[in-house]
Protein backbone atom coordinates (compact mmCIF):
# COMPACT_ATOMS: atom_id res chain seq x y z
CA UNK A 1 0.00 0.00 0.00
CA UNK A 2 1.38 3.68 -0.95
CA UNK A 3 1.79 6.26 1.79
CA UNK A 4 -0.99 8.14 0.13
CA UNK A 5 -3.39 5.52 0.35
CA UNK A 6 -2.74 5.05 3.48
CA UNK A 7 -2.71 8.27 4.63
CA UNK A 8 -6.11 8.57 3.61
CA UNK A 9 -7.47 6.30 5.89
CA UNK A 10 -6.65 8.72 8.55
CA UNK A 11 -8.23 11.39 9.64
CA UNK A 12 -6.92 13.39 13.28
CA UNK A 13 -8.46 16.76 14.05
CA UNK A 14 -6.24 18.77 16.51
CA UNK A 15 -8.49 20.40 18.99
CA UNK A 16 -5.44 21.83 21.01
CA UNK A 17 -5.47 24.91 19.87
CA UNK A 18 -9.72 25.68 19.41
CA UNK A 19 -10.88 28.32 20.79
CA UNK A 20 -11.88 27.75 24.62
CA UNK A 21 -10.00 24.55 24.34
CA UNK A 22 -9.31 23.63 27.96
CA UNK A 23 -5.71 22.22 27.13
CA UNK A 24 -4.05 25.80 28.18
CA UNK A 25 -0.78 25.25 29.73
CA UNK A 26 -0.01 28.90 30.19
CA UNK A 27 -3.37 29.48 32.22
CA UNK A 28 -3.07 26.03 33.81
CA UNK A 29 0.68 26.65 35.36
CA UNK A 30 -0.51 30.29 36.56
CA UNK A 31 -3.45 28.91 38.47
CA UNK A 32 -1.64 25.45 40.02
CA UNK A 33 1.45 27.32 40.88
CA UNK A 34 -0.25 30.16 42.53
CA UNK A 35 -2.42 28.15 44.64
CA UNK A 36 -1.90 26.16 48.10
CA UNK A 37 -1.33 23.46 47.68
CA UNK A 38 0.85 23.80 44.07
CA UNK A 39 -0.74 21.50 41.62
CA UNK A 40 0.00 20.99 37.94
CA UNK A 41 -2.90 18.98 35.97
CA UNK A 42 -1.79 15.37 34.73
CA UNK A 43 -2.13 15.96 31.05
CA UNK A 44 0.30 18.02 30.54
CA UNK A 45 3.12 14.84 31.44
CA UNK A 46 2.20 13.44 27.58
CA UNK A 47 4.64 15.26 25.14
CA UNK A 48 6.65 12.83 23.04
CA UNK A 49 8.95 11.89 25.66
CA UNK A 50 6.32 11.99 28.63
CA UNK A 51 4.06 9.25 26.61
CA UNK A 52 7.17 7.21 25.82
CA UNK A 53 7.90 7.20 29.16
CA UNK A 54 4.56 6.19 30.33
CA UNK A 55 4.90 3.14 28.01
CA UNK A 56 8.04 2.05 30.23
CA UNK A 57 5.68 2.08 33.13
CA UNK A 58 3.20 0.21 31.74
CA UNK A 59 6.35 -2.79 31.03
CA UNK A 60 7.68 -2.19 34.80
CA UNK A 61 7.33 -5.66 36.90
CA UNK A 62 6.01 -3.17 39.88
CA UNK A 63 3.25 -1.84 37.21
CA UNK A 64 1.13 -4.82 37.35
CA UNK A 65 -2.15 -2.83 36.27
CA UNK A 66 -1.79 -2.91 32.49
CA UNK A 67 -1.20 -6.85 32.34
CA UNK A 68 -3.58 -7.10 35.11
CA UNK A 69 -6.06 -5.53 32.77
CA UNK A 70 -4.58 -7.11 29.19
CA UNK A 71 -5.09 -10.58 31.41
CA UNK A 72 -9.22 -9.49 31.42
CA UNK A 73 -9.14 -8.19 27.72
CA UNK A 74 -7.76 -11.23 26.64
CA UNK A 75 -10.47 -13.48 28.45
CA UNK A 76 -13.59 -11.22 28.11
CA UNK A 77 -13.10 -9.18 24.85
CA UNK A 78 -14.93 -12.10 22.32
CA UNK A 79 -17.85 -11.71 25.04
CA UNK A 80 -17.34 -7.88 25.08
CA UNK A 81 -17.86 -7.63 21.43
CA UNK A 82 -20.50 -10.68 20.78
CA UNK A 83 -22.82 -8.17 23.46
CA UNK A 84 -22.57 -5.04 21.83
CA UNK A 85 -21.51 -5.94 18.22
CA UNK A 86 -20.18 -2.73 17.79
CA UNK A 87 -18.49 -1.36 14.08
CA UNK A 88 -16.08 1.18 15.91
CA UNK A 89 -14.26 1.45 18.95
CA UNK A 90 -13.79 5.02 20.30
CA UNK A 91 -10.92 5.29 22.98
CA UNK A 92 -10.56 8.00 25.70
CA UNK A 93 -6.86 8.53 26.62
CA UNK A 94 -5.90 5.86 23.75
CA UNK A 95 -1.92 6.50 24.17
CA UNK A 96 0.03 3.88 21.89
CA UNK A 97 -3.15 1.97 21.78
CA UNK A 98 -1.20 -1.67 22.51
CA UNK A 99 -4.10 -3.26 24.33
CA UNK A 100 -6.77 -1.65 22.26
CA UNK A 101 -5.80 -4.32 19.31
CA UNK A 102 -7.29 -7.10 21.88
CA UNK A 103 -10.75 -4.99 20.91
CA UNK A 104 -9.85 -4.68 17.62
CA UNK A 105 -9.08 -7.90 17.32
CA UNK A 106 -11.99 -9.80 18.98
CA UNK A 107 -14.37 -7.18 16.62
CA UNK A 108 -12.45 -8.19 13.17
CA UNK A 109 -12.91 -12.09 13.69
CA UNK A 110 -16.61 -11.38 13.92
CA UNK A 111 -16.32 -9.26 10.84
CA UNK A 112 -17.82 -6.43 12.36
CA UNK A 113 -14.40 -3.75 12.26
CA UNK A 114 -14.66 -0.77 10.30
CA UNK A 115 -13.50 1.82 12.53
CA UNK A 116 -11.29 3.27 15.45
CA UNK A 117 -11.68 6.73 16.87
CA UNK A 118 -9.04 7.43 19.67
CA UNK A 119 -9.29 10.77 21.57
CA UNK A 120 -6.17 11.61 23.21
CA UNK A 121 -3.93 15.00 23.82
CA UNK A 122 -0.84 13.69 22.71
CA UNK A 123 -0.13 14.18 19.27
CA UNK A 124 3.15 12.07 19.10
CA UNK A 125 1.34 9.15 20.66
CA UNK A 126 -2.08 9.45 18.73
CA UNK A 127 -0.06 9.89 15.01
CA UNK A 128 2.17 6.91 16.10
CA UNK A 129 -1.02 4.71 17.31
CA UNK A 130 -2.69 5.72 14.21
CA UNK A 131 0.11 4.57 11.99
CA UNK A 132 0.68 0.67 13.28
CA UNK A 133 -2.59 0.39 13.15
CA UNK A 134 -3.82 1.42 9.68
CA UNK A 135 -0.59 -0.51 8.83
CA UNK A 136 -1.86 -4.05 10.72
CA UNK A 137 -5.76 -3.56 10.09
CA UNK A 138 -6.17 -3.02 6.23
CA UNK A 139 -9.39 -2.15 6.30
CA UNK A 140 -9.90 -0.12 9.15
CA UNK A 141 -10.19 3.52 8.84
CA UNK A 142 -9.08 5.90 11.81
CA UNK A 143 -10.73 8.93 12.98
CA UNK A 144 -9.57 10.80 15.97
CA UNK A 145 -9.38 13.63 18.07
CA UNK A 146 -6.24 15.31 19.46
CA UNK A 147 -7.55 17.06 22.15
CA UNK A 148 -8.97 17.23 25.72
CA UNK A 149 -11.41 13.88 26.36
CA UNK A 150 -12.96 16.20 28.95
CA UNK A 151 -14.35 18.26 26.32
CA UNK A 152 -15.66 15.16 24.00
CA UNK A 153 -17.44 17.09 20.92
CA UNK A 154 -18.36 15.94 17.99
CA UNK A 155 -16.96 12.36 18.84
CA UNK A 156 -15.86 10.05 16.12
CA UNK A 157 -18.06 8.11 13.79
CA UNK A 158 -21.68 9.38 15.50
CA UNK A 159 -24.36 7.04 13.86
CA UNK A 160 -22.42 3.74 13.98
CA UNK A 161 -22.66 1.30 16.68
CA UNK A 162 -20.13 2.37 19.32
CA UNK A 163 -17.79 0.71 21.60
CA UNK A 164 -16.62 3.31 24.52
CA UNK A 165 -13.14 2.74 25.89
CA UNK A 166 -11.29 3.92 29.01
CA UNK A 167 -8.86 1.92 29.89
CA UNK A 168 -5.60 2.11 32.08
CA UNK A 169 -7.54 3.38 34.79
CA UNK A 170 -7.06 7.03 33.63
CA UNK A 171 -10.76 7.23 35.02
CA UNK A 172 -8.77 7.01 38.52
CA UNK A 173 -6.42 9.95 37.31
CA UNK A 174 -9.89 12.51 37.82
CA UNK A 175 -11.72 13.62 41.02
CA UNK A 176 -14.85 11.58 41.94
CA UNK A 177 -16.67 14.85 40.79
CA UNK A 178 -14.51 15.63 37.40
CA UNK A 179 -14.94 11.61 36.66
CA UNK A 180 -19.15 11.88 37.48
CA UNK A 181 -18.98 14.81 35.10
CA UNK A 182 -16.75 13.73 32.55
CA UNK A 183 -18.67 10.09 32.21
CA UNK A 184 -22.14 11.98 31.93
CA UNK A 185 -21.05 13.78 28.81
CA UNK A 186 -20.17 10.64 27.42
CA UNK A 187 -23.03 8.77 28.69
CA UNK A 188 -25.17 11.94 27.17
CA UNK A 189 -23.58 11.07 23.58
CA UNK A 190 -24.28 7.58 23.54
CA UNK A 191 -27.40 5.83 22.08
CA UNK A 192 -29.22 2.63 23.27
CA UNK A 193 -26.82 0.58 21.13
CA UNK A 194 -23.51 1.82 22.00
CA UNK A 195 -21.81 0.61 24.96
CA UNK A 196 -18.97 1.97 27.67
CA UNK A 197 -16.10 -0.19 28.70
CA UNK A 198 -14.02 1.56 31.32
CA UNK A 199 -11.16 0.08 33.92
CA UNK A 200 -10.66 0.24 37.42
CA UNK A 201 -7.67 -0.35 39.35
CA UNK A 202 -9.06 -1.37 42.57
CA UNK A 203 -7.83 -0.80 46.41
CA UNK A 204 -5.40 -3.18 47.41
CA UNK A 205 -2.33 -3.73 49.49
CA UNK A 206 -0.74 0.00 50.42
CA UNK A 207 2.75 -1.57 49.35
CA UNK A 208 2.15 -3.14 46.40
CA UNK A 209 0.35 0.60 45.40
CA UNK A 210 3.05 2.59 46.16
CA UNK A 211 5.66 0.46 44.52
CA UNK A 212 3.52 0.34 40.98
CA UNK A 213 3.96 4.39 41.11
CA UNK A 214 7.46 4.49 42.29
CA UNK A 215 9.65 1.25 40.73
CA UNK A 216 13.92 1.22 42.05
CA UNK A 217 14.34 2.03 38.40
CA UNK A 218 13.29 5.35 38.25
CA UNK A 219 11.01 5.13 35.28
CA UNK A 220 8.00 6.71 37.11
CA UNK A 221 10.06 9.53 38.72
CA UNK A 222 11.54 10.32 35.34
CA UNK A 223 7.71 10.52 34.07
CA UNK A 224 6.76 12.51 36.95
CA UNK A 225 9.84 14.92 36.68
CA UNK A 226 8.78 15.46 32.74
CA UNK A 227 6.20 17.63 33.74
CA UNK A 228 9.19 20.28 34.68
CA UNK A 229 10.66 19.61 31.53
CA UNK A 230 7.36 20.72 29.44
CA UNK A 231 7.33 23.62 31.74
CA UNK A 232 10.82 24.55 31.17
CA UNK A 233 10.96 24.44 27.02
CA UNK A 234 6.68 25.63 26.59
CA UNK A 235 6.82 28.53 28.99
CA UNK A 236 10.57 29.53 29.30
CA UNK A 237 10.66 28.18 32.97
CA UNK A 238 13.75 27.66 35.25
CA UNK A 239 12.97 24.27 37.15
CA UNK A 240 16.44 22.81 37.97
CA UNK A 241 15.07 19.16 37.88
CA UNK A 242 18.33 18.08 40.22
CA UNK A 243 16.58 20.24 42.85
CA UNK A 244 12.93 18.21 43.15
CA UNK A 245 11.89 14.42 43.57
CA UNK A 246 9.22 12.37 42.85
CA UNK A 247 6.96 11.28 45.67
CA UNK A 248 4.42 8.65 45.31
CA UNK A 249 2.24 8.39 48.90
CA UNK A 250 -1.13 6.59 49.55
CA UNK A 251 -3.86 8.84 50.86
CA UNK A 252 -6.50 6.64 52.63
CA UNK A 253 -9.19 9.34 53.14
CA UNK A 254 -9.40 9.83 49.57
CA UNK A 255 -8.81 6.15 48.38
CA UNK A 256 -5.80 7.68 46.23
CA UNK A 257 -2.04 7.47 45.14
CA UNK A 258 -0.94 10.92 45.05
CA UNK A 259 2.02 11.70 42.95
CA UNK A 260 4.31 14.90 43.94
CA UNK A 261 7.20 16.79 42.91
CA UNK A 262 8.85 17.76 46.43
CA UNK A 263 11.31 20.74 46.03
CA UNK A 264 14.74 19.11 47.94
CA UNK A 265 15.84 22.97 49.01
CA UNK A 266 14.04 26.43 49.39
CA UNK A 267 14.01 27.88 46.15
CA UNK A 268 12.64 30.30 43.40
CA UNK A 269 11.45 29.49 39.82
CA UNK A 270 10.81 31.85 37.37
CA UNK A 271 8.60 30.89 34.79
CA UNK A 272 8.96 33.60 31.53
CA UNK A 273 6.39 33.47 29.08
CA UNK A 274 3.79 33.98 32.12
CA UNK A 275 5.95 36.55 34.21
CA UNK A 276 5.26 34.31 37.46
CA UNK A 277 8.42 33.79 40.17
CA UNK A 278 7.17 30.36 41.92
CA UNK A 279 9.03 30.33 45.33
CA UNK A 280 8.62 26.92 47.20
CA UNK A 281 9.85 26.16 50.83
CA UNK A 282 12.53 23.03 51.19
CA UNK A 283 10.00 19.94 51.02
CA UNK A 284 7.14 21.79 49.74
CA UNK A 285 5.08 20.10 47.08
CA UNK A 286 3.88 20.23 43.50
CA UNK A 287 0.95 17.54 43.38
CA UNK A 288 1.24 16.28 39.77
CA UNK A 289 -1.41 13.40 39.66
CA UNK A 290 -4.28 11.09 41.61
CA UNK A 291 -4.70 7.77 40.98
CA UNK A 292 -8.31 6.65 42.65
CA UNK A 293 -8.91 3.05 43.71
CA UNK A 294 -11.80 1.87 43.67
CA UNK A 295 -13.90 -0.90 45.15
CA UNK A 296 -16.73 -2.89 43.30
CA UNK A 297 -19.20 -0.72 45.28
CA UNK A 298 -17.64 2.78 44.81
CA UNK A 299 -17.08 2.35 40.70
CA UNK A 300 -20.46 1.24 40.54
CA UNK A 301 -21.86 3.90 42.23
CA UNK A 302 -19.59 6.70 39.98
CA UNK A 303 -21.21 4.60 37.01
CA UNK A 304 -24.98 5.03 38.46
CA UNK A 305 -24.55 8.51 39.32
CA UNK A 306 -23.50 9.63 36.31
CA UNK A 307 -26.42 8.04 33.99
CA UNK A 308 -24.66 4.24 33.20
CA UNK A 309 -25.91 0.74 34.24
CA UNK A 310 -22.99 -1.80 34.90
CA UNK A 311 -24.13 -4.87 32.51
CA UNK A 312 -20.89 -6.78 33.33
CA UNK A 313 -17.90 -6.56 36.00
CA UNK A 314 -14.72 -8.71 35.30
CA UNK A 315 -11.79 -8.46 37.37
CA UNK A 316 -8.20 -10.42 36.59
CA UNK A 317 -7.90 -13.40 38.61
CA UNK A 318 -6.33 -12.07 41.58
CA UNK A 319 -8.57 -9.37 41.97
CA UNK A 320 -6.40 -6.27 41.10
CA UNK A 321 -8.06 -4.35 38.37
CA UNK A 322 -11.76 -4.64 36.87
CA UNK A 323 -13.44 -3.82 33.64
CA UNK A 324 -17.08 -2.34 33.58
CA UNK A 325 -19.44 -2.78 30.95
CA UNK A 326 -21.98 0.08 30.70
CA UNK A 327 -24.96 1.37 29.23
CA UNK A 328 -27.09 4.64 29.21
CA UNK A 329 -30.01 4.15 31.03
CA UNK A 330 -32.71 5.43 29.74
N1 LIG B 1 -4.79 3.84 27.36
C1 LIG B 1 -3.35 3.67 27.53
C2 LIG B 1 -2.66 4.97 28.01
C3 LIG B 1 -3.03 5.42 29.38
S1 LIG B 1 -2.03 6.80 29.90
C4 LIG B 1 -3.11 2.57 28.53
O1 LIG B 1 -4.08 2.10 29.13
O2 LIG B 1 -1.97 2.16 28.71
C5 LIG B 1 -3.18 8.10 29.81
C6 LIG B 1 -3.41 8.58 28.37
O3 LIG B 1 -4.42 9.60 28.42
C7 LIG B 1 -2.19 9.23 27.72
O4 LIG B 1 -2.06 8.77 26.39
C8 LIG B 1 -2.49 10.73 27.75
O5 LIG B 1 -1.93 11.41 26.65
C9 LIG B 1 -3.99 10.76 27.74
N2 LIG B 1 -4.59 11.88 28.47
C10 LIG B 1 -4.35 12.28 29.74
N3 LIG B 1 -5.16 13.30 30.08
C11 LIG B 1 -5.94 13.55 28.98
C12 LIG B 1 -6.98 14.47 28.72
N4 LIG B 1 -7.38 15.36 29.64
N5 LIG B 1 -7.56 14.42 27.50
C13 LIG B 1 -7.16 13.52 26.54
N6 LIG B 1 -6.18 12.63 26.75
C14 LIG B 1 -5.58 12.63 27.96
N1 LIG C 1 -3.37 6.12 34.47
C1 LIG C 1 -2.12 5.85 35.12
C2 LIG C 1 -2.39 5.40 36.56
O1 LIG C 1 -3.09 6.03 37.29
C3 LIG C 1 -1.21 7.04 35.10
C4 LIG C 1 0.12 6.88 35.78
C5 LIG C 1 0.79 5.73 36.01
C6 LIG C 1 0.92 7.89 36.35
N2 LIG C 1 1.98 6.00 36.66
C7 LIG C 1 2.08 7.30 36.86
C8 LIG C 1 0.78 9.26 36.46
C9 LIG C 1 3.05 8.05 37.49
C10 LIG C 1 1.76 10.00 37.07
C11 LIG C 1 2.91 9.41 37.58
O2 LIG C 1 -1.93 4.36 36.96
Amino acid sequence: MTGDTAGSRIVLRNTLREHASPYDLAGDARAGLSSTPKTLPSKYFYDARGSHLFEMITRLPQYYLTRAETEILEREAGRFVEAVRPRVLVEFGSGAARKTRILLDAMLERGLLEGYGPVDVSAQASRHAADTLIRDYPDIRVEGVIGDFERPRDLPFPGRRRLMAFLGSTIGNLEPVQATAFLTSIRKEMTAADAFLVGFDLVKDVVLLERAYDDEAGVTAKFNLNVLRVLNRDLGASFDLEMFRHRAVWNAGNSRIEMHLESAVEQSVRIQSIGLDVSFAAGETIRTELSHKYTRESAVGLLEASGLRVESWCTDESDRFALALARALG
